[in-house]
């Protein structure tokens, strides 16, 4: 197999990519024969690079000298037509080129994709049809509906929807391919999972650090098209779809692509951008990009159309935290002493893995108090060893020619047309100046009620 990744020299390449492939090699999964290809535009030895890659991730790689002779830095500047004619030369000399799996990772800024693209195929490098060559392309594909749009049509001329993997690689965590055998493998959530029974629900990711490096990429993104297009429409779609009618891939999509069109927002919508950030590294001085969103959205369907789900992502928070809190509604009691709490439902997505709920239960004694009881399942704890992190998964499925937790384009479609219209929006809405976490929740908390008290 040769693996070769566009924007070797990015944060996602070191923080993600290297660890994936590093792993999978060490729990046997990757091809016997295989090389990586790391393609960056700085001029680096190869030696250099590569102990510039290891000096960069965190832990343990004991096996990291085998590893290595796996890897090839090439230095290229990926808009340069020319640069494919030697890099097509590289590929070819590699021993069974033909018959090697081949497979090109695009982690960079989703503008790049069809130059990209259109060149691995104007070289021969991908072949239309031949299913030994893939793509994998970074979330977000496209930066609004339109530029998605082209990108998809053009890549569907070059090659086959088959050779296209569309990654978010929320789908590949643990708990997000959890929450659909939580709802549909157990009774008990399925009956009341609608607007009759759940009063609403909150799906947060939270990240600690600021946008670091990443300027020039993050200030043409900002959150709602960084995190709110992909990860949380997606863990949305997981979470409201209605049951398909086969737990197979085609369905599960058609049931999160009726949910994703049916999407609505409600005013007012809170954005934020943490004090500092113009003075990060690639930021125009009067750049109005939000790194803070907070979004209350409806499902307009017969089960969730009375449901409110709130989205709130944001940079520079007191901690990195992700979940998809379920709240019920409250319950009739007529029991002595004490109001029995809304019952929660908390699929936990980062840091830990888990899942818990809350309920209520008589607490000891004489007397018929009602007491708030909780029961924690640790994903982690349960597991000999690690869960493997999102990318090994993925990348592992794509190896396997397994489209599954990848995205289809009608998925993107219907998430980009939402997002346009928010984005055509936030142009009226205040940009708040955060120093930290607790005034964006409290804004949060102002404007829709200060039941968020998990966040
Ligand atoms: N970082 C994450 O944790 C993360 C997570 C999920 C998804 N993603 C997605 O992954 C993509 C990349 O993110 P990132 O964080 O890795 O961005 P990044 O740190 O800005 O890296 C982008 C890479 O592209 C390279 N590049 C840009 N123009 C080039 C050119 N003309 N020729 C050759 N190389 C060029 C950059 O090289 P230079 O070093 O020379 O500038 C850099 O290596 C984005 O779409 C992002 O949404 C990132």
């Amino acid at each position: 197999m040769i693996f070769t990744i566009f924007g070797a020299t990015g944060d996602l390449t070191t923080k993600k990519l290297m660890p994936a492939l590093y792993k999978l090699h060490e729990d046997d999964q990757m091809p016997t024969h295989f090389l990586v290809n790391l393609i960056g535009r700085q001029i680096y030895e190869e030696e250099a690079f590569i102990e510039h890659i290891r000096a960069q991730i965190e832990g343990n790689y004991p096996n990291w000298d085998e590893f290595k002779t796996h890897l090839r830095y090439i230095q290229m500047d990926f808009t340069d037509p020319d640069a494919y004619v030697a890099f097509a030369e590289h590929m070819m000399s590699v021993a069974g080129y033909e018959s090697q799996e081949r497979i090109y990772y695009l982690a960079t800024a989703p503008r790049f994709f069809p130059m990209i693209a259109s060149a691995l195929v104007g070289n021969g490098l991908v072949v239309k049809g031949n299913m030994r060559d893939k793509i994998i392309f970074e979330k977000p594909f496209g930066e609004n509906l339109e530029t998605a749009k082209s990108y998809n049509q053009l890549l569907l001329g070059l090659i086959e929807e088959s050779q296209i993997y569309r990654i978010d690689h929320y789908l590949g965590k643990e708990m997000l391919q959890n929450v659909l055998m939580v709802r549909f493998a157990n009774k008990i959530f399925e009956s009341i999972w609608d607007s009759e029974n759940i009063e609403h629900i909150t799906i947060y990711a939270f990240e600690k650090e600021t946008v670091k490096q990443r300027g020039g990429y993050y200030d043409r993104s900002g959150a709602l098209r960084d995190m709110v297009q992909n990860h949380l429409f997606q863990t949305l779609a997981l979470v409201a779809m209605d049951s398909p009618n086969g737990l197979n891939d085609r369905l599960i999509k058609d049931e999160k692509v009726k949910v994703l069109e049916k999407l609505e927002f409600s005013s007012p919508m809170i954005f934020g951008q943490y004090k500092g950030y113009l003075s990060e590294k690639g930021i125009p001085s009067d750049s109005k990009t939000e790194t803070f969103v907070g979004l209350k959205m409806f499902v307009n369907s017969r089960r969730w159309s009375r449901t409110p789900f709130y989205l709130v992502t944001g940079k520079k928070m007191k901690d990195k935290r992700a979940a998809v809190v379920i709240t019920f509604k409250e319950s009739n009691c007529f029991f002595e002493s004490g109001q029995p709490a809304k019952n929660t439902l908390t699929i936990e997505i980062a840091p830990r893995e888990g899942l818990a709920l809350t309920f209520n239960g008589k607490a000891p004694g004489l007397q018929s108090y009602v007491m708030p009881m909780k029961m924690d399942y640790c994903h982690l704890c349960n597991v000999v060893g690690n869960t493997p992190e999102a990318y090994e998964k993925l990348i592992l499925d794509v190896i396997h020619d397994d489209a599954s937790l990848f995205t289809r384009w009608d998925e993107i479609e219907s998430s980009w047309k939402i997002i346009d219209q928010l984005e055509q929006l936030k142009t009226y809405e205040p940009l708040y100046q955060y120093e930290d976490e607790s005034e964006m929740l409290a804004k949060l908390k102002s404007e829709w009620g200060d039941f968020l008290t998990y966040l």
